[in-house]
């Protein structure tokens, strides 16, 4: 057996729980630790504020020297993009996460549209604005639909797509004159309307060899229909149909590597995980709507559950720049995850609710987002409460095993979806 490792896993979402639970199956974890993680995970695995800190580098690194943690996994965009991943290569601790040189692959749009636009990848046609005027002026003589994109990580909700002039000018004020991103708004990206499918995939690299998990398809919009307002995603089912091998081989050798080429050659060779967010037209021609530098929430919460190996030596090989050439070993079989949010979500979600629920049935596995533990009450602690996640032979089967467990949750002001997957049945 290869080396046992003492892992760090940073994050407190649905996706941090599902990574936490692929990790603990692994055959040569020594020991797992989260930091902050949630209501999901027993005490013992939790750090405490004051052991470590995310932000304070010498307080991080102070805790990895002393644990002696011999693999960082980095859950969520804002560590990455502050350096995090830097912070342990240079005291030697191999991080699954890119540096942050190339986590501004999503912290910065305009970095994402220019890397794009240098390595000839398909995506929108853009413009970039670092002044209200300007971008205005040149607004109102594109087309609509039009997509107004504030620069920087805006938690989501930097990105408006505006079907009327008026939208356009609702956003750009927001973004340079009421400051509502602070630093996002010193640029904005203008970019053309993309139609078609969504999908996201999620690609592992040592920034030299890369391995695809299978695609999987989001639901951003808050209710049934598509309706409502975005949110960061109500639920997610793979395999994304939409993504055939056709597509796949089009997107390995017209995004993926042209991506992964323009990182090496930049002296930054990405490692980690990239989220790569396609539109896929009609005609199954992929189009980039977004990188992120991190696995998706809620689709990592079904795609791993398709994974059949070990998740850690993945990791490590891709820390250390060794991952292995060949494709991941994956069941046969579709997943889903259904996301229980918070009446108000994403605007104001009701907090505090006493949640009941019973014990994981058949292929059902339950991942806990925003819960927290009261002696011995859990409560609803954040907008996206759980994600109701199923395996089975077919979609069908995946999908109804989460809604029929759903049905079972007591849990007061809150709602789910009662579509996900639908449009793949
Ligand atoms: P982003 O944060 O860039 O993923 O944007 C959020 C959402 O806005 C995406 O998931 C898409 O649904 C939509 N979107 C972003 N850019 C475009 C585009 N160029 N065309 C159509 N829809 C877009
Ligand atoms: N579910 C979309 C995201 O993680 O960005």
């Amino acid at each position: 057996m290869d080396n046992q490792y003492k892992v760090l896993l940073l994050g407190s979402g649905g996706r941090e729980h599902a990574l936490a639970d692929a990790i603990s199956k692994s055959n040569v974890l020594e020991s797992l630790k989260v930091y902050p993680g949630n209501g999901g995970f027993s005490e013992d695995v939790l750090l405490k504020a004051d052991e470590i800190s995310i932000t304070d580098k010498s307080k991080f690194i102070e805790y990895i020297k002393s644990s002696q943690t011999n693999l960082v996994v980095v859950g969520p965009e804002d560590p990455l993009v502050n350096g995090i991943a830097d912070w342990c290569e240079e005291i030697g601790v191999p991080c699954f996460g890119p540096s942050a040189y190339c986590a501004q692959v999503e912290g910065s749009k305009h970095f994402a549209k220019e890397m794009m636009k240098r390595a000839k990848v398909p995506t929108a046609s853009f413009a970039v604005f670092t002044d209200h005027e300007s971008a205005w002026s040149f607004a109102q003589k594109e087309m609509l639909p039009l997509v107004v994109k504030a620069d920087g990580l805006a938690a989501g909700k930097g990105v408006t797509v505006a079907f009327e002039m008026k939208d356009v000018k609702r956003a750009l004020d927001e973004i340079f004159l009421e400051s509502k991103f602070g630093q996002s708004g010193y640029k904005v990206v203008l970019e053309s309307f993309l139609e078609g499918e969504e999908s996201s995939l999620f690609v592992i690299t040592d920034g030299e060899r890369y391995m695809c998990l299978p695609a999987a398809q989001d639901h951003k919009r808050a209710y049934d229909g598509d309706i409502g307002p975005n949110t960061g995603g109500m639920g997610a089912y793979a395999p994304a149909p939409i993504v055939t091998e056709a597509v796949l081989e089009k997107v390995k050798s017209r995004i993926i590597e042209p991506m992964l080429d323009d990182f090496k050659r930049s002296g930054h060779p990405y490692k980690g995980l990239l989220y790569v967010g396609l539109m896929i037209t009609k005609e199954g021609e992929p189009n980039v709507v977004e990188f992120n530098c991190r696995f998706g929430d809620p689709e990592t919460q079904c795609v791993l559950r398709l994974l059949d190996e070990d998740i850690l030596p993945i990791f490590y090989a891709s820390a250390i720049g060794n991952l292995p050439v060949r494709n991941l070993k994956l069941k046969q079989g579709s997943s889903a995850v259904v996301v229980l949010a918070a009446k108000g979500y994403p605007d104001s979600p009701e907090k505090g609710m006493v949640l009941e629920i019973p014990p994981n049935e058949g292929n059902v596995v339950v991942y806990h987002a925003g819960t927290k533990r009261d002696n011995s009450s859990l409560l609803a602690n954040g907008g996206r409460i759980l994600g109701i996640t199923s395996f089975g032979k077919t979609l069908k089967d995946a999908i109804d095993e989460c809604y029929t467990f759903l049905s079972t949750i007591k849990a007061p002001s809150t709602f789910y979806r009662k579509d996900i997957g639908r449009r793949a049945l």
